[in-house]
């Protein structure tokens, strides 16, 4: 396992327990891609490079070098010396030419794996991990560039980042460092991504792949709920259980690119980074750029296997919070249930019912500092309003703690509404283009995080709030995307680096707020689910999937948010019916099957529930009791999806030793006449005996046969199934 060089046929080999990568040097300068898939077990797989067929650079052949750099299959190709394809790497010198040529100096293969300063990153161990470091040099720039790679001991995980050092005499500007590129032959390769919009996050998308480009990004300043930075080239045949997989998920929370072309050669190149789009930063002698992650997945058993290989890799060496091997508290959120309309007494009356049901804590939503009443003022005055909150937060805390719950709250850190006092303040703070107006979204402007003093100042005010009670949760909201890009702190030719400095901003605002409150339960959320990427994963275990609480509408968001994240990670609660957002009415059953998939609470007037309905709270609360453990920490299964077949919708969790399953089928569409359904089961010991529904099974047959699930009258009906070892 690890990571090997081989001298005689200069060829890195990464392997992980079922995957190969290999790196050449060529003609002693070149770095060249020669391989990502299935393990190998040979070391000599240089043949792979084509170095006999032309236009293949021999040293004595420049006449032909620019053939060589449009079709040689570049590790880490860049502007400007003749690869015409999408290069990773462009940097403009003083003078305003643009070109590098990175060439091999040396490697380093050292155990563990180095944290990226100031950046989310997956961690590991000596025992865990091993890094690979490829030094290259552009020696007209005097630039440094380390290619980075780390290999997983135990998952198909490679990682990859990209380090710029400027040794040279003068600034350079780089215009674009993105963060893995992965050149290939094509196979037939489509491509997978997720897609949607605000309050429809995530639903997957897959596309042939054709000539030309086709990217995935954004450029809001955060990931976005239009366009994630997730995506995978799949084989035509691929599935759940059977396809090639070539994976690639961003650990980073702002503007990205994925993007695959496919050229004159039917050669493929998959990139992912930071968008060069709006992006220039100025790197002056001696200072050092990072590029953020790249996690890199190939999985040659279809989608379901790189699921659960980035479910667990970002449970064991992404998220850090103590809460995430732990059951989370059952939360009641007020939003849904009041919005801006709530007091003291309002909350209290909530927290009481909640309470007495099995409720956990009590999360207060947006409303209850400044003089806010609508969403169009007070963000940036972080202090309770206690017109609505009589007697201040401290005593609401404490009378919430009574009752034997704990208390939350939300937050918009990053944000600042023209009618603030901080605005009057400090009207600089905002993010502006000076003499032109400033783009309003939800009646706010987006605070300038890109600056230290705005970073410490607003933190401050967060932190006293937190200090001022008992508070064990965080909701962190983020509800516009940047516009009007302009610092009043960054000079002309660093402009470009504030979507980025910005991200940092927030990293550093939350690793602060993580160092001060160890013990905090945080949430991340941004309209819905417009960030819930695994950079912000690394700060909080878990992030609000998406504001549509819809039983049906969340089974797509979830299915495309479960492809890449792990269940426990997901934010879904409860809500009334008939649905706030798209007026459906499901069972109230329905509704708790499908949020147990996530961290599990609700969102609802509880005092308003009809007795039947709070008996059943009641049930969904004993049954997350009964089945957290297992829907945390256990291997999720795709079994079928509504959105592909109009019909129902099922999905699986399995103990990590097989002794125990759940399985849970949604019918979404009622049929006419329709027969029972049988469903084949994954994950079971094939020769393990399992009891479902009072009657034994051996696991081969419920895996290769299936369980039989009755059609029922009426739509949106759930079940939960239980599977355990006899
Ligand atoms: C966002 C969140 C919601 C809620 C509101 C409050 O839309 O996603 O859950 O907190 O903001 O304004």
């Amino acid at each position: 396992m690890g990571i090997v060089f081989n001298e005689k046929s200069k060829v890195f080999l990464l392997n992980t327990p079922n995957t190969t990568y290999g790196v050449a040097i060529a003609d002693d300068q070149y770095l060249l891609h020669l391989y990502y898939g299935k393990r190998l077990e040979e070391e000599d797989i240089r043949y792979l490079l084509r170095e006999d067929e032309p236009p293949f650079l021999p040293s004595s052949n420049l006449r032909e070098k620019n053939s060589f750099l449009d079709c040689a299959p570049m590790e880490y190709p860049e502007t400007g010396m003749g690869d015409y394809r999408e290069s990773a790497f462009c940097v403009r010198n003083v003078e305003g030419y643009r070109a590098s040529e990175l060439i091999y100096e040396g490697y380093e293969i050292q155990k563990g794996k180095p944290a990226l300063e100031g950046l989310p990153a997956t961690w590991g161990d000596e025992k865990s991990c091993t890094t690979l470091k490829l030094f290259c040099i552009d020696k007209v720039l005097g630039l440094h560039v380390v290619l980075m790679y780390t290999t997983f001991e135990k998952l198909d995980v490679i990682t990859r980042t990209v380090l710029v050092e400027n040794k040279g005499k003068q600034s350079v500007y780089l215009e674009k460092v993105l963060s893995a590129c992965l050149d290939m032959d094509d196979r037939g390769f489509e491509v997978m991504g997720l897609f949607g919009s605000w309050a429809r996050e995530r639903h997957i998308q897959r596309m042939p792949v054709g000539y030309g480009r086709q990217n995935i990004a954004s450029f809001k300043g955060e990931s976005s709920h239009q366009e994630h930075p997730f995506f995978a080239l799949i084989t035509p045949e691929t599935t759940q259980e059977v396809g090639e997989v070539y994976a690639m998920n961003f650990v980073y929370s702002g503007n990205f690119i994925a993007q695959v072309e496919k050229n004159q050669f039917d050669s493929i190149r998959m990139t992912m980074g930071i968008h060069p789009e709006g992006f220039t930063w100025k790197l002056e002698p001696g200072e050092c750029f990072t590029a953020p992650e790249v996690v890199l997945v190939y999985s040659d058993e279809g989608l379901g296997r790189m699921t659960r290989t980035l479910h667990d890799l970002y449970r064991n060496h992404l998220i850090r919070s103590p809460y995430l091997h732990k059951k989370r508290p059952i939360l009641i959120n007020n939003w849904e249930a009041t919005y801006f309309d709530f007091d003291e007494k309002k909350l209290l009356d909530i927290a009481e019912e909640a309470s007495s049901l099995g409720i956990e804590m009590l999360v207060m939503d947006d409303g209850w500092f400044g003089h806010r009443s609508s969403d169009d003022s007070s963000l940036g005055d972080w202090f309770v309003n206690e017109k609505k909150i009589k007697g201040g937060l401290h005593k609401l805390v404490e009378d919430v703690k009574k009752m034997g719950m704990k208390f939350g709250i939300w937050v918009e850190p990053e944000m600042i509404s023209p009618d603030s006092e901080l605005y009057q303040k400090h009207p600089d703070w905002a993010i502006q283009i000076p003499g032109r107006e400033t783009t309003q979204s939800r009646a706010q402007y987006v605070l300038d995080l890109s600056r230290d003093e705005v970073v410490d100042g607003v933190y401050e005010m967060i932190a006293k709030v937190l200090k001022s009670a008992d508070i064990s949760y965080v909701k962190w909201d983020m509800n516009r995307q940047l516009t009007t890009i302009g610092s009043s702190a960054l000079p002309a030719d660093r402009q470009g680096e504030l979507y980025h400095r910005y991200v940092l901003g927030v990293y550093k605002m939350q690793e602060r707020l993580l160092q001060d409150f160890p013990d905090l339960l945080l949430e991340n959320c941004s309209g819905g689910g417009a960030r819930f990427d695994a950079g912000m994963l690394y700060y909080s275990p878990q992030i609000w999937c998406s504001d549509d609480t819809d039983a049906v509408e969340r089974l797509a968001i979830q299915e495309g948010t479960a492809l890449v994240y792990p269940v426990s990670a997901m934010g879904a609660h409860v809500s009334v019916c008939p649905n706030h957002t798209v007026g459906r009415i499901t069972p109230f059953e329905t509704r708790g099957h499908v949020a147990m998939l996530g961290t599990f609470g609700y969102e609802l007037d509880i005092t308003k529930l009809s007795k039947e309905d709070k008996e059943q709270v009641r049930k969904q609360i004993a049954e997350y009791h009964r089945y957290n453990d297992l829907i945390r920490e256990g291997d999720y299964y795709r079994l079928a999806s509504y959105r592909e077949n109009g019909y129902y919708d099922s999905w699986m969790i399995v103990s990590k030793n097989k002794t125990k399953a759940l399985l849970f089928f949604v019918q979404v569409k009622a049929r006419a006449n329709a027969k029972s359904r049988v469903v084949r089961v994954r994950g079971l010991n094939p020769s393990m005996r399992y009891r479902v529904y009072g009657r034994e099974y051996l696991g081969s047959t419920l895996l290769y046969a299936g369980i039989r699930i009755p059609a029922e009258f009426g739509d949106f009906k759930s079940k939960l199934i239980e599977i355990e070892e006899v």
